[in-house]
């Protein structure tokens, strides 16, 4: 994987003139606003009146991959997303520049002092806007252009579990990876691939809706916009869920609702916590930041579904 700069001090030198470039227009002031593990996101108020968000990302080719995929996203809900402004890349940054979307991500602690009507309200406007993707159905499994995958769980073994559980028993090895995490993530595969069942038809999922990139009113608690997709593919609509309880989402109720909204399979609590613990765990593979703390949370999480399931099986 090919790293770009994205050293502050040099972003906010170089932006200026990309975007005047693209846009047309002069850039009167660029502040940081967010962001760290796949990318770094500036405001740019512009002398044309216009505000946009302007982000550089990590990982090489990556703007062009998240700009295709907030572009179909896009299309099938009905919540407010960025448009694409631009894409660049050079030698050093690879950069897209998008709408800007009002609010704050709901990440924001304000939020949990909220009402437990606003919590709700948000809740359901969130599950509605990802109800909405869930229901376009593609053919195949996988890749968003190009899905080769007839079933779920051959995609997942193949281009998940496989290479993910490979590379953590490879780091374990070297002593960078908890033993007793691979061997809890190991035990939870086995399980999984037992019990999994294929019912699903190949949905579009965002891949990466965890309440950083849910956007609302600081005031209100009103659904402003969805943002920052990563992993979008066609997958098994469950796949989608398991971010819903990263961080503290499940405090606005998140994952309770799409599950009142929508009835998932037998088993659907385990496979998410399963999902998720895998996937935090892979972020050690290179990609995005590590975050132990969510890694914990997320093997506490499978720990307890499986003690759950051991005493249904
Ligand atoms: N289009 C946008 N409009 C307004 N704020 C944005 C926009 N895109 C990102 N942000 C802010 O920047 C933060 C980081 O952006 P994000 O795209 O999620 O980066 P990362 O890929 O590093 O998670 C978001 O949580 C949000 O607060
Ligand atoms: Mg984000």
């Amino acid at each position: 994987m090919e790293l770009m700069n994205v050293d502050n001090k040099y972003l906010q030198r170089v932006l200026p003139e990309i975007t005047e470039t693209h846009l047309k227009t002069k850039v009167l002031k660029l502040g940081f606003i967010g962001g760290g593990s796949f990318g770094k996101v500036f405001k740019a108020e512009l002398s044309d009146g216009n505000t946009v968000a302007i982000k550089a990302f990590r990982e090489k080719g990556a703007h062009r991959e998240e700009a295709e995929q907030l572009e179909i996203l896009a299309k099938h809900t009905s919540v407010k997303m960025p448009e694409v402004l631009f894409v660049y890349e050079d030698e050093k940054v690879a950069v897209m520049g998008m709408s800007f979307i009002e609010g704050s991500n709901t990440l924001n602690p304000a939020f949990l002092f909220k009402s437990r009507k606003q919590k709700q309200a948000f809740a359901r406007a969130v599950i509605q806007g990802m109800l909405e993707w869930h229901s376009i159905t593609g053919e195949k499994f996988g890749d968003l252009k190009n899905p080769v995958y007839n079933t779920w769980a051959e995609y997942y073994r193949r281009e998940k579990q496989e290479p993910i559980l490979k590379g953590l028993a490879d780091l374990s090895e070297k002593g960078k990876f908890s033993r007793r995490k691979l061997e809890i993530l190991t035990e939870a595969t086995e399980i999984f691939n037992r019990i999994y069942e294929e019912t699903a038809a190949p949905v579009l999922i965002h891949g990466d809706l965890n309440i950083m990139n849910i956007m609302a009113d600081v005031k209100t608690m009103k659904l402003t916009g969805f943002i920052d997709p990563k992993g979008t593919i066609w997958a098994d609509r469950e796949y989608d869920l398991f971010q819903l309880l990263n961080m503290w989402g499940n405090s606005f109720g998140l994952y309770e609702t799409y599950k009142k909204a929508y009835p998932l399979s037998e088993y659907a609590d385990f496979k998410v916590a399963y999902y998720g613990a895998l996937h935090e765990a892979s972020m050690r593979l290179g990609g995005g930041l590590i975050m132990p703390l969510w890694e914990d949370l997320d093997i506490n999480r499978l720990k307890n579904e499986m003690k759950k399931l051991r005493r249904l099986l």
